[in-house]
């Protein structure tokens, strides 16, 4: 069993298995597949653009624009689509989802807050990476719904400490207080094992992260716990823009 924290409580289930979730505020981007057009010089490309805008025909000249946008952005090294309602919706067609999560996440998404569960497609991937790790330890720091021990997330992560459950779990999910995610990460770097992952969820805020006039604590906290996880070493890192953006962090080395 894996403990879950809330605002009251560590509790048991995977969080995938309780994290499929439809978002409500922020339409995710997603990574483009790799690009089959190729334009030679400036000017080239922009006659190229301005064809295919006007061969596509009024009706899909818009989506048309944004997809040789996203073609000559992918060609620069800039591999990030835009995600429209449409392609969102595409997306989420996509994802695999189970009955009983689709109930889950539809019961959440009547109470109140619940634009802040995560997304289907971030609920498939959270489940594929604790099933690639076999695991069977998992800690959710931050839950809405099933059974849940109400307490402060760091608190609860220092007492299973002090229970001696070191290097003990094999997942770890973060979605609690913005302002405390270098507290959580450093608490769950001790609990852990070598070769377990810590996801931390919202590292892109919404897009705040990155507009330098935004600097209120919260954004100002996921920035700099996302600063220090780049340059730590004790930590594989990978930063999706799923969702709000999570962070996929492999622990390298006993702390
Ligand atoms: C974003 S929601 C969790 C969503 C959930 N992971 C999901 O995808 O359905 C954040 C949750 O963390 C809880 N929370 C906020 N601050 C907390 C804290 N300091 N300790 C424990 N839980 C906290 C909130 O009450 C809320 O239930």
């Amino acid at each position: 069993m894996s403990p879950r924290l809330a605002a009251a409580p560590p509790l048991l289930a995977p969080p995938a298995a309780a994290a499929a979730r439809e978002l409500a505020v922020p339409r995710p981007r997603t990574l483009l597949p790799g690009a089959s057009v190729a334009f030679s010089s400036p000017s080239s490309r922009r006659g190229a653009l301005a064809c295919l805008v006007r061969l596509m025909g009024s009706r899909h000249s818009s989506a048309a624009a944004a997809a040789a946008e996203a073609v000559e952005e992918a060609r620069r090294g800039r591999k990030q689509l835009g995600m429209t309602p449409p392609l969102y919706d595409y997306l989420l067609a996509n994802v695999r989802e189970h009955p009983v999560l689709r109930e889950l996440r539809e019961e959440t998404a009547a109470m109140r807050g619940s634009q802040m569960q995560v997304s289907p497609a971030q609920a498939q991937l959270l489940a594929m990476l604790v099933q690639i790790q076999g695991a069977q330890r998992c800690i959710e720091v931050g839950v809405f719904t099933i059974d849940v021990k109400h307490a402060l997330a760091a608190d609860s992560l220092r007492s299973l400490l002090d229970c001696g459950e070191a290097s003990s779990y094999d997942f770890a999910f973060v979605d609690a207080d913005k302002r405390m995610y270098e507290e959580y990460f450093e608490l769950l770097l001790k609990l852990v094992r070598v070769g377990g992952l810590i996801v931390m969820d919202n590292v892109l805020w919404y897009g705040r992260v990155a507009d330098p006039l935004v600097d209120d604590q919260k954004t100002i906290s996921i920035r700099n716990f996302n600063k220090k996880v780049l340059e730590d070493m004790r930590v594989d890192i990978s930063m999706v823009p799923i969702g709000d953006g999570m962070t996929i962090c492999r622990k390298l080395v006993d702390t």
